[in-house]
């Protein structure tokens, strides 16, 4: 049976909030687009907890010249679940449907030390590193489907 469900979007705070917005205002975890009915976040549950999260936009990038992406964000597990294989299996969940989907295109900013993560699941980083204010180096990466 699979531990992984869509979920709406206020219960992915319960992870961004301590993973990727640590000891700020519930408020910073609310995404642009995160209510949009194109926009899926996906849970991965331990017994019942919610303790991994991934959401996906429908949002092109234009620095590819054609439809059919998709764009990643809040990638995130808790730290006491982490390395445990659960952000590979949400990965591979966005890839087999965005596949299913007749996408193209998966892109997302990346944080510089997830990039190995990403690069193990065949992503590629594209330009070069950016600061995000208040939140570190980023890179951007992709994979074609
Ligand atoms: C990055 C993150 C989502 C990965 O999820 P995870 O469940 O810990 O990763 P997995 O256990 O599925 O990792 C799969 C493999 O990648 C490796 N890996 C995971 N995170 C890694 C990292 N930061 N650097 C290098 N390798 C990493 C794991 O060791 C594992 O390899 P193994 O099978 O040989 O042990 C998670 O660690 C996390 O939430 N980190 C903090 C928030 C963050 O940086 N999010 C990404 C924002 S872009």
């Amino acid at each position: 049976m699979s531990k992984i469900k869509t979920i709406d979007s206020e219960s992915t705070f319960i992870v961004r909030n301590p993973v990727l917005r640590p000891g700020l205002p519930v408020e910073t975890c609310r995404f642009e687009g995160d209510n949009l009915p194109t926009t899926t976040h996906f849970g991965y549950f331990h017994e019942e907890m919610l303790v991994g999260i991934v959401s996906v936009f429908e949002k092109s990038n234009a620095n590819w010249q054609f439809d059919k992406q998709i764009q990643v964000r809040g990638m995130a597990v808790l730290d006491e679940f982490q390395k445990k294989g659960i952000g590979e299996k949400l990965m591979h969940n966005v890839i087999k449907l965005a596949k299913e989907n007749q996408k193209k295109l998966i892109w997302f900013y990346a944080r510089k030390n997830a990039v190995p993560f990403y690069e193990r699941l065949n992503f590629h980083k594209r330009g070069t590193a950016f600061e995000i204010e208040g939140v570190g180096t980023h890179y951007m990466m992709y994979r074609l489907l």
